[in-house]
């Protein structure tokens, strides 16, 4: 039994890096793809694909972008284009030349992301005369061209294909204007879905303009659920004004995350109120399927989204997030703290405290690791 709770988190741990895939990287090597690089990057959709598995890209040179970039989308539609060209299946080189009718249909990540209604979002791929395997969205336009294959690019076995084909896929569904996320009123957003006292602290906290600035590049916010700040309150009413202000503004980070992302990508992350010393940082956990935050003084738990368009996400969690700046972590009962904190009026003890708390972990940590590379060396000399 003890057995099985050990091998069963290290061997998570191998297949997750040895699955673990670049697209940036890849294609960093073909100098005439850049530019559909760079919308990868900047469209956020790199990250949606190195957290999948078993996908296939099918990337187009400088020339093919430059014809859908002339259009002067805004980047959402640009998105919207290029996820048409994420498969959610494995097509290598080989599979695409043996398809067993000459044909198939694929579901795209825009398909995935539930922008697409009906059947767009599907592509269809067809072997033709010549041994030429084309690629046309099903509900594309009669004058579109069909999409060619010309080369593969990078193959990892069942993981990740990907290949060049001669033109952009596109659909007047995925051309379709929809409003732009970053037209979206945050504050009064998360006010009709349940965090207005949240949102009417960002008000009165004249934070809201920090908020809806940030907004374009990319904003994922944690906004606490009515009740959980409602026992807050008086607490709060003890901080300072500039208290009061990075207490709101931790309440975000900078950088758009679905909640795949933030459960594939563990670890420290700053928020709005980080500046110059001010760390005001906060650690993204996954716990099973939930994800969890933890400042040094409490830990609270996604319970729900109320928004998720890139590049604006919106989640609601069962506590306020306290900062260790702010707030000093009660010794004796860590999820007490969350309910009647009291502000710390010595930073540096509470700072002491929570560095040695630290070490103890990492130290912790490490010996969770080597004791079950052990238990594998155990096993591997006992096999051998
Ligand atoms: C992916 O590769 C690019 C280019 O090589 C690099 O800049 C980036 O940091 C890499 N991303 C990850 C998550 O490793
Ligand atoms: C957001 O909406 C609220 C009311 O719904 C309004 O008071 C506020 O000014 C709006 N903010 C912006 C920047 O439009």
């Amino acid at each position: 039994m003890q057995l099985r709770i050990l091998i069963l988190p290290l061997v998570l741990v191998l297949s997750a890096t040895a699955h673990a895939h670049n697209i940036t990287h890849i294609l960093a090597g073909y100098p005439d793809l850049s530019t559909f690089n760079h919308y990868l990057t900047v469209t956020h959709l790199a990250a949606e694909i190195n957290r999948r598995r078993t996908i296939t890209v099918c990337a187009v040179d400088n020339a093919a972008m430059s014809d859908i970039l002339s259009k002067n989308y805004p980047l959402y539609t640009i998105k919207n284009i290029l996820s048409l060209h994420v498969f959610a299946d494995y097509f290598n080189s080989k599979k695409l030349h043996q398809m067993p009718k000459g044909s198939a249909t694929t579901s795209s990540l825009f398909q995935a992301t539930g922008e697409a209604a009906g059947t767009s979002g599907y592509v269809d791929i067809t072997s033709m005369k010549g041994g030429k395997i084309g690629f046309l969205p099903v509900d594309s336009t009669e004058d579109e061209p069909v999409a060619t294959f010309v080369k593969t690019l990078g193959d990892i076995d069942y993981d990740i294909s990907v290949i060049q084909i001669s033109h952009i896929l596109t659909s007047p569904e995925a051309e379709a204007p929809s409003s732009a996320p970053t037209d979206v009123n945050v504050t009064s957003l998360m006010a009709k879905q349940g965090c207005k006292a949240f949102s009417d602290l960002i008000r009165a906290e004249g934070t809201e303009d920090t908020y809806l600035q940030s907004v374009v590049g990319g904003l994922t916010v944690f906004c606490p659920s009515d009740e959980a700040l409602k026992s807050f309150m008086p607490s709060y009413r003890n901080l300072t004004p500039e208290g009061k202000t990075s207490v709101v503004l931790y309440h975000a980070i900078p950088t758009y995350n679905s909640l795949g992302m933030l459960r594939s990508s563990n670890g420290l992350v700053n928020t709005l109120a980080t500046g110059g010393p001010n760390k005001y940082d906060l650690t993204v956990l996954t716990d099973g399927d939930n994800v969890k935050l933890e400042t040094k003084v409490n830990t609270a738990t996604i319970k729900g989204t109320l928004i998720d368009a890139d590049p604006l996400s919106v989640f609601k969690i069962d506590r306020v997030l306290l900062p260790r700046q702010l707030f000093k972590a009660d010794p004796l009962s860590k999820s007490k703290s969350a309910e009647a904190p009291g502000p710390s009026t010595d930073d540096d003890a509470a700072a002491d405290k929570d560095s040695s708390h630290d070490r103890g972990r990492i130290r912790g940590g490490w010996f969770v690791i080597s004791s079950s590379s052990c238990l594998v060396m155990g096993i591997l000399a006992t096999i051998f």
